[in-house]
This record gives structure tokens, C-alpha cells and sequence, in this order.
């Protein structure tokens, strides 16, 4: 496998990242050790966009990277989200969307990764499953959140703003602001935000799609979440990744990639040999057989 940037590149606002990049979140289970191993081998393979949170463990997950990859290279684009934060135990996460909890958690990504500057992040919004549901004071409207972001990005502290888990409505709301990327869940089984990634690609946004192999939020300790089916146990995916003498995950991501040009993948995984196979999924050729068959699978 080369070190270019798997995918070939596509713009995220001001910056050219991979079109396969890493979702970090698993991470939060590894020890250092570990979590470097696999955060170094991505980087070596030509990733350069790394998805994480600082509510992934109490700021784990930003210490692991800073630890396996400070200093950062200058084209590695780290993107963080707000909108939730951890607390103790019994429930180990808890929304936190007020304007002033997002510049908390903005000074915490910045303090824990060690950056004057987070270069994009997305503001998580929870108006609806997966996850948390905002509900009492926690309804906040998006266009004060936005307000906070605006701000946090004048004054130099974010580069630049994405929105997750957004309707169609929200993210025309939204637009005004120079949104840089969309993540929403989406998959080869899970296409309800496909209006979201046609706006986002008619107005140059990117499409970051989180649980493209279905999710690991069942491994996580944000309980009470079920399982997410996996669309790499899809019949027609194996079949195809039979067929093709690919993984059925590598089969997942590339249908993803082929499927709009505006998406950036952030796959996660705790296993090297799980990342290096899902950065194949660049080099998968879907012939049109393939294709047609691939676009043909209805949401579960
Ligand atoms: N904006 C949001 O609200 C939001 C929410 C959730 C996640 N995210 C971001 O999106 C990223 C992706 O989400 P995710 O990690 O939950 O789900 P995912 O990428 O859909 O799937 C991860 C699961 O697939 C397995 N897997 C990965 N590669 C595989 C392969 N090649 N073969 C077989 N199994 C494979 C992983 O297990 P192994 O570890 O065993 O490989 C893990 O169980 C996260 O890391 C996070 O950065 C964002």
C-alpha cells in the first residue's frame, strides 16, 4: 500500500484531506501504547484527517493523538465536536449544547490535543437518535449555537464550522454560517440522510459520514444503545466481496466513495489490520454490476 493519500483528496473547507481518513472514537479503550500503534500506522498510510471528541473519555481519545502525533505535520487536519460532555459514572455521557458549554468544550479540545487552533468542528446537535435526545433546557436553538461558533471562529480558536446529525431544514439554516462538512449517519443500508448529502455536495460541502460500517456504539459505554446492523453482512455485500475478492467492509466503504464525491470517510477501528483493510477500500473497483446491485439495497 502507498503512502499517498488514500482516495485521492477532496476539499473540507479550506483544507484537501484523504478521502479516507479515521474515526478515533474507539480509541477511548485502547491503553497509549495501543492507540499510537494504530493513529501512527493511519498517519503512515496517508491519512490525515482524524476525527475525535474530547467527550471520548474524558478527553482520552485527544490525548492519545497528541501523545502518538504531536507534533502534528502541517497537513494533518484534526476535527473535534461539541455538544456533549462526559461526566461519572453510573451515565458516563451528558448533552451539553448551550453556547457557553460548546466554548468549554472547544477550550478543551484545544488544551488536551495541544492546538492554538481546532481546524474544524462540527457542532452535534441532538434532536434526534443515535444517542442522547436533548429535551428541557438542552433545546437550544441552532442559530445560538451558531452565534457561539461564529464567534469561537473570529476569534481565531476554530478554523471552521460542520454541523452533525442534522435535517435537511437544519442545515439550510445553517448554511449562512460557511458550513464545511456534514456528519450524519450513513451507510450503504442506512441512506436516511441521502437530501443532506445532495445539498451538501451542491454547495461544495463535505459529506463525513459517521457509522459507515454500521457502528461500534454497542461497544461503547454510552448504553443503553443497541446494535446498528452492519452493512457488511448485507448478503449482497458478500456476495460482491466474493465476487471481487475484497472485504465486505472494504466493499462497504467503496460503494460510500462511489456513491458522492463530496464524502471523506472516517471508518473507526481498534485493529491496524482493520484499518489498513478498510484503506483498501480505495483501490476496490466496483464495476458497474457491482455498482447497480449496491445501489439497489434498501435501508434496512
Ligand atoms: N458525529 C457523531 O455523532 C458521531 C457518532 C459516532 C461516531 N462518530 C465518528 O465516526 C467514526 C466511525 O464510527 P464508529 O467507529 O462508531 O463506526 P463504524 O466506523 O461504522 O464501525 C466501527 C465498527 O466496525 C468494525 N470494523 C471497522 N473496520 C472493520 C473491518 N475492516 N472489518 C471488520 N470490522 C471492522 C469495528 O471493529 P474493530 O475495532 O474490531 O475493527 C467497529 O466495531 C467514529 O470513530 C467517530 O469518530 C461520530
Amino acid at each position: 500500500m502507498t503512502s499517498q493519500h488514500p482516495g485521492g483528496t477532496v476539499k473540507l473547507g479550506p483544507y484537501e484531506i484523504a478521502r479516507i481518513g479515521y474515526g478515533a472514537m474507539q480509541l477511548e479503550k485502547l491503553d497509549r501504547t495501543a492507540a499510537g500503534a494504530v493513529l501512527r500506522r493511519a498517519v503512515e498510510l496517508g491519512v490525515n484527517h482524524l476525527d475525535t471528541a474530547s467527550f471520548y473519555g474524558h478527553t482520552t481519545v485527544n490525548q492519545h493523538i497528541r501523545a502518538a502525533l504531536h507534533p502534528y505535520a502541517d497537513d494533518l487536519v484534526i476535527v473535534s465536536k461539541v455538544g456533549a460532555r462526559r461526566v461519572g459514572a453510573p451515565v458516563p455521557l451528558t448533552l451539553a449544547q448551550h453556547p457557553s458549554q460548546l466554548r468549554e468544550q472547544v477550550q478543551l479540545d484545544l488544551t488536551s490535543l495541544g492546538l492554538d487552533q481546532v481546524p474544524v468542528v462540527n457542532l452535534r446537535r441532538a434532536d434526534q437518535g443515535p444517542g442522547l435526545i436533548a429535551e428541557g433546557d438542552q433545546l437550544v436553538p441552532l442559530d445560538d449555537q451558531l452565534a457561539e461558533l461564529i464567534a469561537l471562529r473570529n476569534e481565531g480558536l476554530i478554523g471552521a464550522i460542520g454541523l452533525s446529525n442534522v435535517s435537511t431544514q437544519q442545515l439550510k439554516q445553517a448554511l449562512p454560517a460557511g458550513i464545511v462538512c456534514v456528519q450524519n449517519a450513513y451507510s450503504l443500508i442506512n441512506r436516511s440522510s441521502e437530501e443532506q448529502l445532495r445539498l451538501c455536495a451542491t454547495n461544495g460541502i463535505a459529506w463525513i459520514p459517521y457509522f459507515p460500517l454500521g457502528s461500534a456504539f454497542d461497544r461503547l459505554p454510552y448504553a443503553p444503545f443497541d446494535r446498528i446492523p452492519s452493512p457488511a453482512e448485507h448478503p449482497v455485500v458478500l456476495r460482491i466481496a466474493a465476487r471481487l475478492g475484497a472485504t465486505p467492509a472494504a466493499v462497504c466503504l467503496a460503494w460510500i466513495l462511489a456513491h458522492a464525491g463530496n464524502t471523506a470517510l472516517i471508518p473507526g477501528t481498534r485493529s491496524i489490520a482493520h484499518l489498513e483493510d478498510n484503506l483498501r477500500a480505495a483501490v476496490v473497483e466496483l464495476d458497474e454490476d457491482a455498482l447497480a446491485e449496491l445501489d439497489a439495497v434498501v435501508s434496512a
